[in-house]
């Protein structure tokens, strides 16, 4: 995994031991230094950063942006959105993250996410009953898969009627087929039109749900006086609202975000559950362990590997590599979760570890704003599948299991189980 002396220090290393092993090669690298040069996920050159200490900090760094305008000019080609869906708290700095993310929090309450544990546990329930009836069934796309979807549906309030094509565009997306490039432009297309329209839909008739409540911020400040207000220094500044494209963003961004993570999070512990018997007859025992056991399979196995990329707003040095303003700037999660520095025999999986900073859900101003959700989500998931099917197993020799193939998520193909 090392550089060689031949391909000097800034040639980049070879990706495909990450791809197949990323545990033993982020540990190789580790190892071998703080920062590498590798090619990104969007074929680009970017650095990579992979133990705890520089990877937290360098969440919370503000010389760390996230707004692409940083870039140099090369340094990024990654996949670039409509411009109304770009407008997303993760491609934005303060003052306008600051701005958008307070006015999402007040619409992202304790309370709006309590109030959907009731049907998370239903929708649970009804899954399960489906692939019971079955007698057996691969968890991802019976259970992992369908669950999150209808509950980020629940959290919009996206209709009944148009959750079945709500579901194949943001398949669409996530799992693009690269023989038919189009296929995601489309499903792009289709879904910025349905959350326009959905938004004309609210606004005209508010439901109890998250977007109407987002769309309500955004009117009420708006009739507060234009929603311009007077900076100290008497300037008129963007005031507490949301634009058409922030609202329609946020959408997206809650959508894209919410889901894959919380698919392969719900997949991999369920993995860990089969692989570590007593640990899933403990946690069947005494089902409130299960918050502190959600964290462990996050650390162990963090669903989404890498933080969005980052660009230096100035000349800045990480683990003694300077990197120069408007690089792009990979942080592993994934490797700063098993840095044994910070967590001691990080490959085992051991719930009752001091799990206090671990990096799953990210650290810093754009910290995970769906994690009360998702360690909710993943919690019910996870006790209910246990207490259906006390004889869970495999169904399949361990060793065909397959996880995705890429830099950017953790998760398994399939998981096929009986009981
Ligand atoms: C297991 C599930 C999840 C994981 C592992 C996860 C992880 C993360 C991480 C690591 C970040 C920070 C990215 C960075 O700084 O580069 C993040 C941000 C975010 N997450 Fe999550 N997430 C999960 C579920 C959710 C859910 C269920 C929602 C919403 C329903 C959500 C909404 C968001 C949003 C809106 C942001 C951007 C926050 C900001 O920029 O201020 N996430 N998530």
């Amino acid at each position: 995994m090392q550089n060689t002396a031949e391909s000097g220090p800034d040639a980049p290393i070879d990706v495909t031991p990450l791809l197949d092993d990323p545990h033993t090669a982020y540990a190789a690298l580790r190892e071998a230094g703080a920062v590498h040069r590798i090619t990104g996920p969007d074929g680009q050159p970017a650095w990579l950063v992979t133990r705890y200490d520089d990877v937290r900090s360098a969440l919370a760094d503000p010389r760390l942006s996230l707004d692409k305008r940083h870039a140099t000019q090369g340094s990024y080609r990654g996949f670039s959105l409509p411009p109304a869906l770009e407008a997303n708290l993760l491609n934005m700095d303060p003052p306008d993250h600051t701005r958008v993310r307070r006015l999402v929090a007040r619409a992202f309450t304790t309370r709006r996410v309590e109030a959907l544990r009731e049907p998370i546990g239903r929708t649970a329930e009804e899954l399960l009953d489906a692939m019971e009836a079955r007698g057996r069934a691969d968890v991802i796309a019976a259970y992992a898969g369908p669950l999150p979807i209808v509950v980020i549906c629940d959290l919009l309030g996206v209709p009944e009627g148009a959750r079945r094509d709500f579901r194949a565009w943001t398949d669409a997306l996530i799992s693009p087929d690269p023989t038919r490039p189009h296929l995601m432009k489309e499903a792009i297309g289709a879904m910025l039109a349905f959350f326009t329209a959905l938004i004309a839909t609210k606004r005209a008739e508010p439901g109890d749900d998250l977007l109407s409540e987002l769309i309500a911020v955004r009117e009420e400040a708006a009739a507060e006086g234009e929603g311009l207000d007077q900076d100290v220094s008497g300037a008129d500044r963007p005031g507490d609202r949301l634009t058409e494209d922030e609202l329609t963003s946020l959408a997206f961004l809650i959508l894209f975000a919410g889901y894959e993570n919380t698919v392969h999070l719900i997949g991999t512990a369920t993995l860990a559950l089969l692989d570590h018997p007593a640990q899933c007859d403990r946690l069947r025992r005494e089902p409130g362990e299960l918050p502190s056991a959600v964290d462990e399979f996050m650390r162990h196995e963090s669903p989404g590997p890498l933080a969005i990329r980052r660009f230096p707003t100035e000349d800045l040095t990480i683990g003694g590599v300077r990197i120069p303003a408007g690089d792009a700037v990979l942080l592993s999660i994934a490797s700063a979760n098993r840095d044994p520095e910070r967590f001691p025999e990080p490959g085992t999986l051991d719930p009752d570890r001091d799990l206090s900073g671990h990096l799953a859900l990210g650290h810093g101003i754009h910290r995970c704003l769906g994690a009360a959700l998702a360690r909710m989500e993943t919690e019910i998931a996870l006790g209910a599948l246990i207490s259906r099917f006390p004889g869970l197993r495999l169904d399949v020799p361990r060793a065909d299991l397959r996880h995705r193939r890429t830099l950017r998520a953790r998760g398994l193909i399939s998981l096929p189980v009986t009981w």
